[in-house]
């Protein structure tokens, strides 16, 4: 039953954009993501095209998962180094941030 409302809500989450998905590389340039992520490189942290082919069968729940991530940091799933806490973003954007990366096609390497 929890599972089940958590689909629920991630799936409104995932639905209820406020941010255009235009805005969203400018949102990733202002926070900075740049510095440790690109489209097709790996630099410090995972390219987001291999972000999404990992993750983009779940969307619906990883939208909040990585939103959670983005905001909080956290590793485990890309190597030794962890993502560093970005609490200057917002859940609100981070959900934004997520919603686009996952939303890339993951086939292109
Ligand atoms: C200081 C470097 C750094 C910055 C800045 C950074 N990241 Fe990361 N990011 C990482 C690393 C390292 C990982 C791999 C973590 C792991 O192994 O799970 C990662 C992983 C991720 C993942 C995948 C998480 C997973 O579990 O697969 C997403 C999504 C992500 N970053 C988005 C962002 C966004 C959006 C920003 C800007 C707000 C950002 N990152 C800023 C280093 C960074």
């Amino acid at each position: 039953m929890k599972i089940m409302i958590r689909c629920v809500a991630a799936a409104t989450i995932l639905l209820t954009s406020t941010v255009s998905s235009q805005e969203v590389p400018e949102l990733l340039q202002q926070a900075r993501c740049y510095a440790c992520h690109a489209m097709d490189a790996t630099l410090i942290g995972p390219p987001y095209r291999a972000i999404a082919a990992l993750h983009n069968r779940r969307a619906d729940v990883m939208v909040e998962v990585l939103a959670q991530k983005i905001v909080n940091g956290g590793g485990g799933n890309w190597g030794v180094v962890p993502m560093v806490p970005n609490d200057h973003v917002s859940i609100e954007e981070a959900r934004e941030m997520a919603r686009w990366i996952l939303s890339i096609d993951g086939k292109g390497d």
